[in-house]
């Protein structure tokens, strides 16, 4: 693990003086900075909404629940989280493949995508998002797209799901997290972005059971988001240790 980058450690002590409760849907400053990064590194266009969350499993567990889905799908290959939330909520969980075309379209509440994937390291096409929007169109369902792996792309660049919703955000919320784009696990910075109906829903109900994000980690979020610079080091740091890898395992005749 590396270590989380100065400016953002030291961002953490000066905000330390926090007597007043945080408020849930976050400070003005973070928001703003949100939002900023939303339109700027993830093509979020139209009406959208963030909402800062107690780090993105907490959210992830809780997401069935808050929305009060039934009937989830998840992907077959996937972070158990995923099934987790479904379970704690009560619903039916279905597994399924990448292809949206073979879906269910009925009797179903919401559906997670994640792209880059944990754990295979997969990313979505522009033609398999499409195939998601389009499913989600026509069932009703909400899309949950996992993306907290989007800034360290391995061999394909990932798109977000708001980049390729031409504005229509419907049905459509972004999950992201600090902890992997500013090694940043411990503080438990995160967020979602997408439909503000369904913003709203979240905050409506997360203001009355609590898990409002810390102060002192809204503005630490804040300070790393306006920076870019370390990320593309961490990228380039992951890129060397990948290169390494590959060698050593082709050098055991396997492939990487
Ligand atoms: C796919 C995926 N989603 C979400 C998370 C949760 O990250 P965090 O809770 O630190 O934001 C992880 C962590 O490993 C993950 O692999």
């Amino acid at each position: 693990m590396d270590a989380t980058p100065d400016f953002i450690q030291d961002a953490l002590r000066e905000n330390s003086n926090s007597p007043s409760y945080p408020v849930t849907t976050g400070a003005p400053d973070l928001r703003a900075a949100l939002k900023d990064y939303c339109v700027r590194y993830l093509g979020a266009q139209g009406d959208f909404d963030v909402l800062p969350t107690v780090g993105s499993k907490e959210l992830v567990a809780q997401l069935p629940f808050l929305l009060q889905a039934k009937t989830i799908l998840i992907p077959e290959i996937a972070y158990p989280t995923y099934r987790v939330g479904g379970i704690l909520a009560g619903a039916e969980v279905v597994e399924v493949g990448i292809d949206a075309q073979h879906w269910p379209t009925s009797g179903v509440d919401m559906a997670w995508i994640n792209s880059p994937s944990n754990p295979t390291g997969r990313v979505h096409s522009q033609v398999e998002l499409d195939s998601v929007l389009e499913w989600s169109k026509k069932s009703g369902a909400i899309i949950a797209s996992d993306e907290c792996y989007l800034p360290f792309p391995d061999k394909n660049q990932g798109l977000s799901i708001l980049a390729s919703s031409s504005g229509n955000n419907a049905n459509i919320i972004a999950v992201h997290s600090l902890s992997k784009r500013s090694n940043m696990a411990g503080y438990r910075g995160a967020f979602v972005v997408g439909d503000p109906a369904l913003i709203s829903r979240l905050l409506e109900i997360r203001k009355h059971m609590g898990m409002m994000a810390p102060l002192p980690i809204q503005k630490s979020v804040t300070v790393a988001l306006s920076d870019q610079r370390h990320v593309e080091e961490q990228a380039e740091r992951y890129r060397a240790r990948r290169r390494i890898l590959k060698q050593s395992l082709e050098g055991c005749r396997l492939h990487y």
